[in-house]
């Protein structure tokens, strides 16, 4: 494909409060931090300018509220060069917000107020079905009602448009229908969740994206951080090797993941490169701090995967 591809996301915008401290706090305890700063993102938010950096033509469905920071956040797709007119403002409502709590280690717990974002509806996704079926490629997470989401499915589906699922976060009762897309891309404690049991190794990881093929993926992918990530292309599981980096703030790297997968599969690449070039991109947002301020640009990602021929582009070429 030589023009940049369709990528829509229906998802989540919100605000994030990143606060960073030595370590997070356990039930009942008090953690005095070291700084906080208000930061741009939601997983579908995060997901959109993800794939407009690795080179996506990106446009957003979702919702905002009415508040002082609906703007803000609009604005911020904007630059991003994300189409937003599918994007509503609700009256008398809050725009989403999250507190993003991050430790010296990298790791992060987050708790996050929906706002607008609850109030995604089957009709907003109705209203944008021709946005839906002039993708290339749809791109969802589980940040917004569940019926929103299944509707984009099925507009997509209907149309033979690939689908790109981001079960995250995972919702109490995940109805398996809504992993009949193209490819599924959990985390390990979403693979667990979904398949019933621990998926702690690489091995678990393997027999886990079996299982997610056998509920109705076509393929599916366990992202694994440190431990890179088990693909399963509809025929065998795979391993794909992690890039050693040094974390320092792991907000996005899943979404980064997904956001990159879904522009390379819409590029025509395989799953197993698009997984590869995924895991670069998941990689370099760990090691800088924030949701989309961490996101990598595609001639970051390109460089991640050789950094050799991409330093020195003369080389390689006979
Ligand atoms: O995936 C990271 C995101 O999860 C954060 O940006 C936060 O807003 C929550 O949605």
């Amino acid at each position: 494909m030589s023009r940049p591809p369709n990528v829509t996301v229906v998802g989540s915008i919100n605000l994030d409060l990143v606060i960073r401290c030595e370590h997070l706090p356990a039930p009942g305890e008090t953690v005095i931090a070291e700084s906080s700063r208000e930061i741009p993102g939601g997983k579908g938010a995060n997901q959109a300018v993800a794939a407009s950096r690795a080179g996506g033509n990106v446009t957003m469905i979702g919702r905002v509220g009415d508040d002082a920071i609906a703007q803000q956040l609009l604005d911020n797709l904007a630059r991003h060069r994300i189409q937003i007119g599918r994007v509503l403002k609700c009256e008398n409502s809050a725009s989403g917000i999250a507190v993003v709590a991050v430790e010296s280690s990298g790791q992060n717990s987050i708790l996050v107020v929906p706002g607008a974002n609850a109030l995604v509806t089957v009709e907003d996704v109705d209203d944008a079905r021709e946005i839906i079926r002039g993708s290339d490629i749809v791109l969802l997470q589980l940040e917004i009602p569940l019926s929103a989401v299944l509707r984009a499915i099925e507009i997509a589906d209907d149309a033979n448009i690939p689908v790109i699922l981001d079960p995250a976060p995972m919702p109490a009762n995940l109805p398996t229908q809504i992993l009949r897309v193209n490819t599924v891309c959990p985390n390990q404690s979403e693979a667990s969740a979904i398949v019933g049991y621990p998926v702690n190794s690489i091995l678990d990881a393997h027999r886990a994206v079996k299982d997610l093929v056998s509920i109705g993926a076509r393929r599916a992918i366990v992202t694994m951080s440190e431990r890179g990530a088990v693909v399963h292309d509809g025929q065998a599981s795979h391993w794909i090797e992690p890039f050693p980096v040094q974390a320092i703030d792991t907000t996005a790297a899943g979404d980064a993941f997904a956001a990159a997968l879904a522009v390379q599969i819409a590029r025509g690449a395989t799953i197993l490169d698009a997984a590869r070039f995924a895991a670069a991109a998941g990689a370099i947002t760990a090691t800088r701090i924030g949701a989309q301020p961490a996101l990598p640009t595609l001639e970051e990602i390109e460089q991640k995967l050789d950094p050799i021929n991409q330093s020195h582009p003369d080389r390689g070429v006979h």
